[in-house]
């Protein structure tokens, strides 16, 4: 068990590109899942854990220029990063701090709807986080969540190579109390914290060659190679020969490969809550 406090994927010059051409990629099934929601402009809304953009964009776009979007994520850098997404954006609604989707220090009960992407799934104590987005929901406002379970992480035909880094990737996480299987457990979690009218559905995508998300397992590998090795999840040279088996696999416009399944998950704070908040 290391540092708990660490984004898993580490924020490296790949990580950042990642997670940038990830804005573009999943935008269409986020705003999917922000129409149903009934966003209304004027809202005052959250999104935790915003990486270098994430869904500001949509957000913002919703609420208007008579509403606001608050963005909070905790590495430094991603701040900078998505605070000038946010002016390419030309968005003055949306504002970026740094800080702690644990403990935000933002009030209680003061915002119309709060959203998450992608998060939990690098945490090692999800239930708190949804705890506290839970708590910055004013009575009757929505909470959105848009979560990965990598049940779905499939190639086909299937490739030794392919199960063993993953397996190595699953203990990698599970080492440091992530739960890569989180998706399917975010509505459980949401309930229990006193969310009502869940609504759930789940997406999965299958990426082409040529597909930005088509190498994703690879760029997770890569992202944490040198924990893998250090931490006798897998030899090094059994890593390369491995990772070389998987650029072949990739390459071959033949296999199939998916990723991640998606929970999106949307519900309401009960209306009657008491004054005083959780
Ligand atoms: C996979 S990225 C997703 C970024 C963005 N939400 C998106 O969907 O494009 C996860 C982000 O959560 C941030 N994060 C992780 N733990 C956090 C915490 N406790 N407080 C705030 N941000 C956190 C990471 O720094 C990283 O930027």
């Amino acid at each position: 068990m290391s540092e708990p406090d660490l984004y898993l994927l580490g924020r490296a010059g790949p990580e950042e590109e990642r997670l940038k051409r990830q804005i573009a990629n999943l935008a269409p099934d986020s705003d999917q899942q922000l129409e149903r929601i009934g966003i209304r402009p004027g809202e005052r809304v959250l999104d935790l854990g915003c990486g270098p953009g994430g869904v500001l964009h949509l957000l913002g776009k919703r609420v208007g220029p008579t509403g606001s979007v608050l963005g909070i994520e905790r590495d430094a850098h991603f701040v900078e990063l998505a605070r000038r997404f946010v002016a390419s954006h030309a968005l003055r609604q949306v504002e970026v701090r740094e800080g702690d989707a644990y403990a935000t220090g933002l009030p209680r009960g003061s915002f119309d709807g709060a959203h998450m992407r992608l998060v939990l799934v690098n945490v090692p104590e999800p239930e708190r986080i949804v705890r506290e987005m839970v708590s910055l929901v004013k009575p009757g406002g929505w909470i959105a969540s848009f979560e990965a379970d990598f049940l779905a992480h499939v190639c086909d035909p299937p490739l030794a190579a392919w199960d063993r880094l993953l397996a190595a990737y699953v203990a990698y996480s599970a080492a440091r109390g992530i739960d890569l299987h989180i998706g399917r457990r975010t509505q459980r979690l949401f309930r229990e914290a006193g969310v009502e009218a869940l609504s759930t559905d789940a997406v999965v995508h299958v990426y082409p060659p040529g597909h930005d998300r088509r190498p994703i397992l690879r760029d997770f590998i890569a992202n944490v190679r040198e924990g893998l090795v250090d931490e006798g999840f897998i030899g090094r040279a059994e890593l390369e020969v491995e990772l070389q088996a998987l650029d072949r696999h990739l390459a071959d416009p033949s296999v199939l490969v998916t990723s991640h399944l998606f929970f999106r998950v949307s519900g309401r704070i009960p209306g009657m809550r008491e004054a005083s908040g959780r």
